[in-house]
């Protein structure tokens, strides 16, 4: 039979994750018995820590194994709404949020529930590579903004103005941003907003990563600068915050008008996340301030391990993050194409990372830093013997 007639076409101009394969692929070598260093995983590293798993087993002594409300507990809810309040200076309550099988499906959801066939999502690049394939799902149109590299690879006003039309409906900004590590300051968040206040524009503010930020550097929420709450849905999770990517909880924050009609979406898919990762999650938000104070300084010792390792590399040329933990380095000077950069270094050295094309953009590999520091220095002397063989 020729399933090509079968399949929703749509299907066809979908990719797979890139980054999935790769980390699969350093997998199937590890099983293998090879000694591969993983510098592809996007996930941290660490198990997910013991108080947050008492809470899901409490739950599940407790029965709490059966569905809960589509957008999740009503007692989660109310957590997030708090969390978002202070920490986040969003003012909102329960009814402002959907909690999410992961943060990935509430990204899904906020563009299900905006894009019509046809319209306009701004996408800066380098980007995380679902966001296009989403929008591809919602038969919205792609505009990629390339965001220069002398910025930083963060989009100006200018670059903003340069791409907007009436048709434009949704921006998608990730900050620290996977794959470049890099994040908005206040002042630049705010130059947005106000080269898009005269459109019909709405914002996805993807902030996933917030908690994994390093130095002084203070996370802004998009939401919380004056007025935009009203035109932007925040994304976040526990998955890389807690360590909790399996246990798959996200959630979105937005309008209360918005957060009504897009549970429809779930009563009618999903029909709720995990109960007792629910319960878990609920925990985590309890007793949290060890927790992020390790992950923070492990990360950051980390990152100068690297940055400082990969900076004595011949020709490769990293970006200093300033949050996540990817290191994303341009290896031009090779001469050669990111994906036989990262094939051969897997190949001859055993190491993995992820070429750029996914990403929006060529000539540069996503290094992931979440595993040890001794596999950290193994790998850099692996890539710096690769790279002076070249
Ligand atoms: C920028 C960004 N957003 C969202 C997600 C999805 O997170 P989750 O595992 O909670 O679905 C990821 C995961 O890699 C990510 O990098």
């Amino acid at each position: 039979m020729d399933y090509k007639n079968v399949l929703n076409e749509k299907l066809f101009s979908i990719n797979r994750s890139p980054t999935l394969q790769f980390t699969s692929l350093a997998k199937q070598l590890k099983a293998e018995g090879k000694d591969v260093i993983n510098f592809s995983a996007g996930e941290p590293d660490f198990d997910t820590p013991q108080f947050i798993k008492s809470a899901a087993k409490k739950a599940l002594d407790n029965g709490i194994t059966k569905y809960t409300p589509s957008t999740g507990f009503f007692e989660l809810k109310e957590a997030i709404a708090k969390k978002l309040s202070i920490e986040n200076r969003i003012s909102c309550s329960a009814e402002n949020i959907i909690v999410t099988a992961g943060a990935k499906f509430a990204v899904f959801l906020a563009i299900l529930s905006l894009v019509n066939d046809g319209d306009e999502v701004i996408i800066p690049s380098p980007y995380w590579v679902s966001y296009p394939e989403m929008v591809k799902i919602a038969r919205g149109k792609i505009r990629v903004l390339p965001a220069k590299k002398e910025n930083n690879f963060k989009i100006t006003s200018q670059d903003l103005k340069s791409v907007i039309t009436n048709k434009s409906k949704l921006l998608i900004l990730n900050y620290p941003a996977n794959p470049t590590g890099i994040t908005y300051t206040k002042d630049e968040l705010e130059m947005i907003w106000r080269a898009i206040q005269g459109f019909d524009l709405f914002v996805l503010s993807d902030e996933i990563y917030e908690k994994i930020i390093f130095e002084d550097i203070e996370h802004v929420s998009f939401a919380s600068l004056d007025g935009a709450g009203q035109r932007t849905i925040t994304v976040n999770g526990f998955s890389k915050s807690y360590s909790m990517t399996g246990w798959r909880i996200g959630f979105m924050a937005g309008p209360r008008e918005i957060i009504q009609e897009a549970s429809k979406i779930v009563d009618n898919t999903t029909s709720c996340p995990n109960s007792f990762a629910q319960k878990a999650a609920i925990g985590a938000l309890k007793n949290n301030k060890d927790w992020f104070k390790f992950i923070k300084s492990t990360f950051q010792e980390r990152r100068d391990l690297i940055y400082n390792g990969i900076r004595g590399c011949k020709n490769i040329f990293p970006l200093k993050t300033q949050g996540t933990f990817y290191l994303f380095c341009d290896i031009s000077r090779t001469n050669l194409s990111s994906v036989d950069f990262a094939s051969r270094l897997l190949n001859e050295q055993l190491v993995s990372v992820i070429p750029s094309p996914g990403f929006g953009i060529e000539g540069y590999v996503r290094i992931s830093f979440s595993t040890s520091r001794e596999n950290i220095e193994k790998g850099i002397a692996r890539i710096k013997k690769f790279v002076s063989n070249i």
